[in-house]
């Protein structure tokens, strides 16, 4: 008698973690207490463009082409090229589906509402969870990559900016790991290096949390403002990188691309794994398909446009840097890890355009930290909506419309993830998410095919089920062969990150969304009751 109570408690709560949400409620939820709609077709282009191109293509296409500097990973050489358009396969498989689920479910919350009506409760939670390692931590990387490209734009005006702000102490700009390892690496003694207050040593990445602290006031004042800023900030940063592939397009030295792929599979794939961070943001644009005037129409062009637009970019950047700079059998200088395109300017004595570079970088991050930042709270209103977060996250701006407490929670969050993490860790942290979550949509769209046939597909993903089977074998494959070959702290370290991550997600579902969700549906029944207890009193 014991046990089946017991097997029915526990059928029970299994049923409650895969119900479904149905497609209908999510749209009626969003066009109950929704965000307003700005977003035209142009300002989804923008935006994806302008979460895309950022400090892959500026600073993290160095390591993809030459390996890591401290020879972790293998670089693919010159085949960089074919590790970018690796990447992009992996990415436009994913993107098909996205865009079939954001016309079909055009309310915020991208992969995370897209499980919800697939896979269930638990699934959904999971993903929203991993979602923040993408967005969110992807943010702390970009805003680690601003520091390191502000401190070297602003050394090029060293001779007439004061010396203590060209040169501020290590303390000032690095997280204390990274401080740290620069110590090490520099013969310096850290302990002695390091300020301490109440004996505990004080590091912080002061750029990086100014940067936050303004993207986090932008984004409060609006999603339109954002999107005019993120196309100023697009427009300067394909100038630069057009005037990179224009200019070095006569510098390049064919003897260069031999050996084209000097670390043969291994290393064309690694570079894939490493340069698919710079394809993150397509997906961006899904989350804010509550706030398109016409998603129907202009969210596929959206995402797809953005995609094609930055593969074609990263192709050509990538045969340029490669056909410029010897990128294996010499000793790699410190330049290309860091800002590799500046650095390849700068040998050929083009010192202006290496100036503009920087300045464009900046650019290309900044609009990145705007997109994700935004992602990363459009993800949290979709699920505070669905009683997994406090519903004080769902108030919304009285005189600008936006999720003002959790984008400021979001920046917080930021600024404490720059404390802890370093650029590196939290960039595989971000693909190992990214690739989770491009899995699962992949997987959604395959499942709602079957058992919901007849809902109506503005958009529909071709060759299906070949292409979402694609995708999985494509993002599954390079996450899984990442996890095989990189070696190091750094690698070992985002690994055991992830899967504590996951194991933080199941216990706090377990603690708060569960609980939180019954409670819900119960006050939901008692409303009914209530309701029809009405119905009859007034028959009588
Ligand atoms: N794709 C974004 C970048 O490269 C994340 O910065």
């Amino acid at each position: 008698m014991a046990k089946s109570n017991f097997t029915n408690a526990i059928s029970l709560v299994l049923g409650k973690m895969i119900t479904r949400k149905n497609p209908d409620d999510a749209l009626a939820g969003a066009a109950k207490g929704g965000l307003e709609k700005t977003l035209g077709v142009w300002d989804l282009i923008i935006l994806g463009v302008g979460a895309i191109i950022g400090s892959g293509i500026f600073a993290i296409v160095g390591i993809a082409a030459a390996g890591s500097a401290d020879g972790t990973s293998p670089g693919a050489g010159p085949a960089l090229a074919v590790s970018m358009v690796i990447a992009a396969i992996a990415c436009v498989f994913s993107a098909l589906c996205y865009s079939e689920f954001a016309t079909m479910i055009p309310v915020a919350g991208g992969a995370y509402t897209y499980t919800f009506a697939t896979l269930g409760e638990f699934a959904a939670w999971i993903v929203g969870w991993i979602l923040m390692l993408e967005y969110a931590v992807g943010f702390i990387a970009v805003a680690c990559a601003w520091t390191n490209h502000f401190m070297q734009f602003i050394k090029g005006f060293s001779s007439i900016l004061p010396a203590w702000f060209c040169n501020p102490p290590l303390w000032l700009i690095n997280d204390y790991r990274s401080a740290v390892n620069y110590c090490n690496t520099h013969g310096l003694d850290a302990a002695a290096t390091i300020p301490t207050i109440a004996g505990i040593p004080v590091s912080v990445n002061l750029p990086a949390i100014i940067m936050i602290a303004i993207t986090t006031a932008i984004l409060v004042k609006g999603t339109k403002d954002s999107a005019k800023m993120a196309g100023i900030m697009v427009a300067v940063k394909l100038g630069v990188i057009a005037l990179f592939v224009i200019t070095g397009a006569f510098y390049i030295k064919p003897e260069n691309w031999t050996p084209f792929a000097p670390n043969g599979f291994e290393g064309v794939f690694m570079g894939a794994f490493i340069i698919f961070f710079a394809y993150i943001g397509f997906d961006a644009l899904a989350t804010a398909a509550e706030e398109c005037k016409n998603p129907q129409k202009d969210l596929p062009i959206g995402i797809l446009g953005s995609l094609i637009v930055t593969t074609v970019v990263y192709v050509l950047v990538a045969l340029v840097l490669t056909g410029m700079q010897p990128t294996s059998g010499v000793s790699i200088p410190e330049g290309l890890f860091k800002a590799p395109m500046a650095f390849a300017m700068s040998v050929v004595n083009h010192n202006w355009i290496a100036g503009l570079i920087s300045v464009g970088s900046l650019a290309g991050l900044t609009s990145v930290l705007l997109v994700m930042h935004m992602a990363a709270t459009r993800v949290l209103f979709a699920m505070s909506r669905d009683n997994f977060l406090p519903h004080v996250f769902l108030k919304i701006h009285p005189k600008f419309n936006t999720p003002m407490i959790l984008t400021i929670t979001v920046g917080i969050v930021g600024i404490l993830g720059t404390l802890l993490l370093d650029l590196n860790v939290a960039a595989s942290l971000c693909n190992f998410g990214t690739f989770t979550s491009f899995i699962i949509v992949c997987v959604a769209i395959l499942i709602l095919r079957k058992v919901e046939p007849d809902r109506e597909r503005p958009f529909k993903v071709p060759f299906c089920p070949w292409f979402p089977l694609m995708g999985i074998l494509c993002c599954g494959g390079l996450m899984v062969f990442s996890m095989i070959i990189a070696k190091g702290d750094s690698a070992r370290l985002s690994t055991e990150l992830f899967i504590v991550w996951v194991i933080m997600g199941a216990l706090i579902y377990a603690s708060y969304g569960y609980p939180k969700n019954r409670l819900a549906e119960c006050n939901e029944n008692e409303k009914e009751i209530a309701k029809e207890d009405e119905i009859t009193v007034g028959i009588k």
